[in-house]
């Protein structure tokens, strides 16, 4: 990379605030990464085909490969490290573990988000297999077969 160019940003971090100067160029995701060390977030394809990276953004949903960490500033940003509270994993945490829905874990920081995502908008209203699917149709997994994952989100509702 050349010289840097850099902007202060500021943003909320699971609660935390901070305020950096970060290169433009960077995404969230390598901002989180390299610069705030939260590594949970995944960096697979780096091209917004995966869901490796997904975030919530002011609790929406984002690839955060894709999504220019400038594009941050003054916002709320929520990642898997938060999910966790003291000690407790979170109601969909739980349930993809009782559900047998991780095998290598890789892609499971970002489905975990996506689910959360997904679960805070629809919580209490009837949703078909085929919502949850689309709704997550963004996020790949080489590993269970999705029926476990959808078994997950379904638990997660209740
Ligand atoms: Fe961001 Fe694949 S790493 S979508
Ligand atoms: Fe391995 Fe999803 S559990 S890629």
């Amino acid at each position: 990379m050349s010289e840097p160019r850099l902007r202060q940003i500021e943003m909320t971090v699971n609660g935390t605030h901070f305020h950096r100067a970060i290169d433009v160029r960077k995404s969230l995701l390598e901002v989180l990464r390299e610069d705030l060390g939260l590594t949970g977030t995944k960096h697979g394809c780096g091209v917004g085909e995966c869901g490796a990276c997904s975030v919530l953004v002011d609790d929406v949903l984002v690839d955060a490969c894709i999504f220019l960490a400038v594009w941050a500033n003054g916002k709320n940003i929520r990642t898997i490290e938060g999910e966790t509270k003291q000690g407790r994993l979170s109601p969909v945490q739980q349930a993809y573990v009782t559900e047998g829905a991780v095998q290598c874990g890789f892609c499971t920081p970002g489905f975990i988000m996506a689910t959360t995502a997904f679960v805070e908008q629809h919580k209490g209203q009837p949703v078909t297999d085929d919502t949850i699917r689309k709704a997550h149709a963004g996020n790949l997994c080489r590993c269970t077969g999705y029926q476990h994952i959808l078994d997950a989100v379904k638990k997660s509702m209740k």
